[in-house]
């Protein structure tokens, strides 16, 4: 009998997958070495981070616009347990992709700025100074923040697993 054949995510979602991969991976990087306060050094990766989270929320719409536009692949066959694991992890990392820019420009919009992109002139804003919420949403992304490492990790792990352990077309493919 032939093997059936791989279903594949689609070109433009395997493509949204991975920009936004590398662009969270810039956003924690940039956050890890900006640095003191008031060095250059700081200056430059918040900078960078403030671009790559804003890419994220960016390519996060793309994303999910073409979500819902083609359907992703029948899930590959596995115990109902892990398919609803993978499931909420999913479902969370698509909140996180939306809820973790967002938090950040209003954090820095409730502190009484615009976020400005360096190089562009643009400046978004989209609520007013508003100390009180400042706190709290400054607490929500760093919270947000630390705990998705973990999310992150168990997601890509996951993926691993599946490709070396359980010998599946799970990660080939997102490829
Ligand atoms: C998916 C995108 C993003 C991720 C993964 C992310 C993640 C993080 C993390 C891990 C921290 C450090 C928390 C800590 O101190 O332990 C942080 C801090 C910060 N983020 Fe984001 N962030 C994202 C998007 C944004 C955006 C779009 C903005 C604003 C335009 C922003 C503004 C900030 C600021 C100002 C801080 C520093 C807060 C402080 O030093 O007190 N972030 N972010
Ligand atoms: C950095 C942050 C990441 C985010 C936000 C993220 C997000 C997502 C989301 C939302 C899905 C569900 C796709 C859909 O059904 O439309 C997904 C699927 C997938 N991701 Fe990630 N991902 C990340 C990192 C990674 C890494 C590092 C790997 C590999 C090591 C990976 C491998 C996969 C694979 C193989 C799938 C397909 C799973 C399946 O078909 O059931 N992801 N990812």
């Amino acid at each position: 009998m032939p093997s059936p054949e791989l279903q594949r995510y689609s070109r433009p979602a395997v493509l949204f997958h991975w920009v936004i991969v590398i662009l969270i991976a810039t956003a924690y990087l940039a956050i890890e070495v900006r640095g003191p306060k008031g060095s250059d050094s700081r200056a430059f990766w918040t900078a960078v981070h403030f671009w790559a989270g804003s890419l994220v929320l960016t390519v996060a719409v793309l994303r999910l616009v073409w979500r819902l536009w083609r359907q992703p692949p029948d899930e590959i066959e596995s115990p109902a347990v892990l398919q609803f694991l993978a499931r909420l992890v999913h479902l969370a990392l698509y909140l996180f992709i939306f809820v973790q820019p967002l938090l950040g420009i209003l954090m820095i919009n409730t502190g009484g700025h615009p976020v400005t992109l360096a190089g562009l002139n643009v400046d978004i804003t989209l609520v007013g100074a508003d100390p009180t919420a400042r706190k709290l949403i400054h607490g929500a992304h760093v919270l947000i923040g630390n705990a998705f490492y973990w999310v992150i990790g168990v997601h890509a792990l996951a993926a691993i697993g599946h490709h070396v352990v359980l010998r599946d077309q799970t990660l080939r493919r997102m490829m």
